[in-house]
């Protein structure tokens, strides 16, 4: 039977995800935002976050997939992209987790070559331990973790556990 260890909870989430709002607010004030969030995983962080932003924003939402089924291998495809122009606009990617830095380096290129003025990251969680050398470090983390599989607060397990209000580790016993 797996079991889930709570490692942060809605309470600290709820406190980072304000404190987060509030830098970009500051770094980006009196600028015009596009939030782009990375289905599906970032769904609940972006509309928590989002709460909190009061710049002039929008939001779009891609969705991104892997060819062979695991996500870490830099091998992306994108399932959902978004047809707003973004040509000169203020990118700001909400992401979930990065890992090895592939995916925010796929999505890095893609939102460069669709003309944005800058694009930077701001990610819930970062596990440091499997970054590629001379991937993408995002510029706005919220809790760097350790070298274990999150699940919770948007983050699944084969699809599952995303509803968490909290972020856990899924702690695999075999039986
Ligand atoms: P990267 O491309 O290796 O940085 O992986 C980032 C993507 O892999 C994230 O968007 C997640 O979808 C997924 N991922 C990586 N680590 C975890 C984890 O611990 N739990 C859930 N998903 C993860
Ligand atoms: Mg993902």
């Amino acid at each position: 039977m797996d079991t889930i260890r709570e490692m942060i909870s809605r309470q600290c989430i709820a406190k980072k995800v304000e404190e987060l709002a509030d830098k970009l607010n500051a770094d980006y004030e009196g600028r015009e935002v596009v939030l782009v969030c990375v289905l599906k995983g970032a769904a609940m962080f972006a509309a928590d976050l989002m709460r909190h932003i009061k710049l002039d924003m929008t939001i779009e939402y891609m969705e991104l997939g892997s060819y062979d089924g695991s996500e870490s291998t830099g091998k992306m495809r994108i399932k959902k992209d978004f047809d707003a122009d973004i040509s000169g606009k203020d990118v700001i990617v909400i992401e979930d987790i990065v890992d090895t830095g592939f995916t925010l380096q796929f999505l890095y290129e893609h939102l460069v070559a669709k003309d944005a003025a800058s694009v930077a990251f701001c990610v819930l969680l970062s596990n440091p331990t499997r970054r590629k050398e001379g991937a993408r470090e995002p510029e706005y983390v919220g809790f760097v973790i350790p070298n274990q599989f999150a699940i919770g607060y948007g983050l699944d397990y084969d699809g599952k556990l995303r509803q968490l209000p909290f972020v856990g580790s899924l702690v695999m016993v075999q039986d």
